[in-house]
């Protein structure tokens, strides 16, 4: 807390609002409570969970960092999953044109992914992350592994996926480490790993910060993920993030297979890794038809066309492959 009071400082910050949301915010009332000796302070919660990425709570914000008199030397602090990153980090990225941000990630997967390369948004029209912008967050506080231990399954299984996705493009050594894991637990998930996952996250962020080619490698599993992820939503079956994701990235090794080069000893490697852990609805006509629209929303599509990334191997893979699946 030291090195962030220090940094809000340099920042000429006078208030600070935290934004959590209401699981966060009864599992953790205190945890920046030693701000509000230095500046001050509200805490402003926002409902639990991914119904919140609307504009009805965008405009709550707005309205709330307004009623405070928030300033551009003014900092938001993001403190929750992915949720509250995404939603939040909009929400900051263009209030008066952008105030300050800390990120202080509490799930796994805002802790590897969410709350890290600045991509922020809501949803809209049924379209995942439809309306966003990329802006970095200003300060990134380092991983508390202890909140993974009040972190449901379902939602720890969710970060999960996501760490089984850096592996696969990134290092076969953290892949087969995972193949190790026969129950998932907070205690089983090792700070290096995380610390894996970032650096990696870090370097490609680094290459291509708005997501114009480099950056794709990071939606391997999500051409499909999302899809699913906005197909079983409108349906009224939601599925997590990373179990979404976890299925797309069956789909597209399949696809990796045909496309790609990947061989069968791998796609059977991969596919045992996840399905033990994710429920994979088999690969059908009826249902790729019925992903279809969202498939056509994807942000990476050119013209029309599909664009994946595949994998040529494990840890080694190819962004911007353009194929016909309809
Ligand atoms: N911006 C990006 O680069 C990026 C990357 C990946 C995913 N995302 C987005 O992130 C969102 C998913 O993030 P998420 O999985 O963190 O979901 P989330 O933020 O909705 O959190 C999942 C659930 O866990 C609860 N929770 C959070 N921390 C907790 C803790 N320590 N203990 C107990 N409960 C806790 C939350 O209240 C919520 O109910 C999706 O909207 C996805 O689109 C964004």
């Amino acid at each position: 807390m030291d090195e962030l009071i220090e940094i809000l400082n340099q920042w000429a910050t006078r208030r600070v609002m935290v934004l959590t949301d209401t699981n966060v915010a009864g599992l953790y009332p205190q945890y920046f409570e030693r701000l509000s000796s230095v500046f001050e302070c509200q805490t402003m919660v926002v409902p639990a969970g991914e119904e919140s990425k609307n504009t009805e709570q965008l405009i709550r914000i707005w309205n709330r960092m307004l009623d405070f008199e928030m300033d551009r030397s003014d900092t938001l602090i993001l403190f929750g999953g992915g949720t509250v990153c995404d939603l939040g980090g909009f929400a900051a990225a263009t209030f008066k044109r952008g105030i300050h941000t800390v990120s202080c990630p509490t799930t796994l997967l805002a802790m590897i992914d969410a709350a890290h390369g600045g991509k922020t948004g809501i949803n809209f029209g049924h379209i995942k992350n439809c309306i966003g912008t990329v802006r970095q967050p200003d300060y990134m506080m380092p991983a508390n592994l202890e909140f993974l231990k009040t972190l449901p399954a379902a939602e720890l299984k969710s970060g999960f996926g996501e760490m089984i996705k850096y592996a696969l493009i990134a290092s076969p050594e953290l892949f087969n480490q995972l193949c190790s894991i026969r129950v998932l637990t907070a205690e089983t998930i090792l700070p290096e790993w995380i610390e894996r996952c970032v650096a990696y996250k870090r370097k490609v962020v680094a290459l291509d910060p708005e997501d114009r080619n480099e950056r794709h490698v990071l939606n391997f599993g999500h051409t499909f993920g999302h899809a699913l992820e906005s197909y079983y939503w409108s349906q009224g079956q939601p599925v997590t993030h990373g179990e979404a994701v976890a299925i797309g990235m069956v789909y597209e090794s399949r696809l990796s297979m045909q496309h790609a080069g990947l061989s069968q000893v791998q796609f059977n490697r991969i596919n045992k890794l996840i399905c033990r852990f994710y429920d994979v609805p088999e690969w059908s006509e009826d249902l790729i038809k019925s992903l279809r629209p969202y498939l056509l929303q994807d942000k990476k599509n050119s013209s029309g066309e599909l664009n994946f990334t595949l994998l040529c191997d494990i840890g080694n893979a190819m962004i911007n492959n353009f194929i016909q699946i309809f």
